[in-house]
C-alpha cells in the first residue's frame, strides 16, 4: 500500500496521462490499484476508466468492463466497503474528503495513485502529505519549468511541516522523440543545476497518447509494440523500482 501522488501546477503536462497509464501497467503485473480523482474540473482519469450518467441531478459512475484482463470497479462513497477490482477509480475526491478517500484506498490496495488539478490547492497538498512518491511532470519549456520548481517547493514544505522527507522524481513529459531539442537539454540542466531529482526516462510526445484520450484504449493494449507503449513499460519499471526502494529504505529508518 503505497500512495504515489502526480502533481503539478500546469494543465497538460501529461499527469492524467501518467495516472491513466501507471494505473493500468500496475495493475496488469497484478498490483491492486486504487485512483484518487481530485480534478474536480477536467476528470480525465475518471472519464478513462469509468462512465458517468446523471441521476437525480448527481453524477454516477460505472466502472468499464472492457479493458482486457482488468476488473474496474468505481467507488462513490455510498458505501464505507471499498469494491474490490484490478482498478478502484475514485472519483469527484474534494477537499474535505481526499484524506479519507486516500487512507480508505491505501488499506485495501496495493499501490494508490492521485491525480491532481492543475493547480496548487488543498487538495494537493492533502495528497503530497500522503505520498510515499510525488511525480511532478514538465513540459519542456521555461514556464514549465518555473512551475515545477514551484510544486517541488511545495512538496519540500509539506515534508517539513510532516517532519519526513517526502521523496519526489521531476518527470520530463512530452519529450520530443528522434532528435533532442537544444530547449530540452536546457531544461534537463537546469533541473540537474538545482539539484531537482528527476526519473531516467521521460514520456515522449506520441500521439498514441492522444489517441487513447479519445478511444479510451491504453497505448499497452492499442499497440503493444509500439513506442508509446515501450516508452510507458520502461517508465512504469522506473517508477516501481523507485517505489520500491523508497519503501525499503523508509522502513529501514523505522
Ligand atoms: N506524452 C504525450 N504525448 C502526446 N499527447 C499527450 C502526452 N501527454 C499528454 N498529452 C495530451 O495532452 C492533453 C493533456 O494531457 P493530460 O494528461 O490530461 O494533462 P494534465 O492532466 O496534466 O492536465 C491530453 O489531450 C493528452 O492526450
Ligand atoms: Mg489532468
Amino acid at each position: 500500500m503505497s500512495v504515489l501522488t502526480v502533481a503539478g501546477q500546469k494543465g497538460g503536462s501529461g499527469k492524467s496521462t501518467l495516472v491513466r497509464n501507471l494505473a493500468i501497467h500496475f495493475a496488469r503485473d497484478n498490483y491492486k490499484v486504487g485512483i484518487v480523482d481530485a480534478d474536480l474540473i477536467q476528470q480525465h482519469s475518471s472519464e478513462f476508466f469509468a462512465d458517468r450518467t446523471k441521476e437525480a441531478g448527481r453524477d454516477v459512475w460505472t466502472g468499464r468492463d472492457d479493458i482486457p484482463g482488468l476488473t474496474v470497479r468505481a467507488w462513490d462513497r455510498s458505501s464505507p466497503q471499498v469494491p474490490d477490482a484490478s482498478i478502484v477509480l475514485a472519483p469527484q475526491a474534494d477537499q474535505d474528503s481526499i484524506g479519507d478517500i486516500i487512507q480508505a484506498l491505501a488499506d485495501v490496495t496495493d499501490v494508490v495513485l492521485c491525480d491532481l488539478q492543475g493547480s496548487a490547492n488543498i487538495a494537493m497538498l492533502h495528497a503530497i502529505h500522503y505520498a510515499d512518491l510525488v511525480l511532478i511532470p514538465v513540459q519542456p519549456s521555461n514556464d514549465d519549468l518555473r512551475s515545477c520548481h514551484s510544486t517541488a517547493r511545495h512538496v519540500v514544505q509539506a515534508g517539513k511541516s510532516a517532519r519526513r522527507t517526502i521523496p519526489y522524481r521531476i518527470v520530463i513529459s512530452r519529450a520530443s522523440t528522434g532528435f533532442r531539442p537544444e530547449v530540452e537539454k536546457v531544461v534537463e540542466q537546469a533541473l540537474d543545476n538545482a539539484n531537482l531529482p528527476r526519473l531516467r526516462t521521460p514520456v515522449f510526445e506520441r500521439t498514441a497518447f492522444k489517441r487513447a484520450s479519445f478511444s479510451r484504449v491504453a497505448p499497452i493494449f492499442d499497440e503493444p509494440n509500439g513506442g508509446a507503449a515501450r516508452n510507458l513499460e520502461a517508465l512504469y519499471t522506473e517508477v516501481r523500482d523507485t517505489l520500491a526502494e523508497i519503501v525499503a529504505a523508509s522502513r529501514e529508518t523505522a
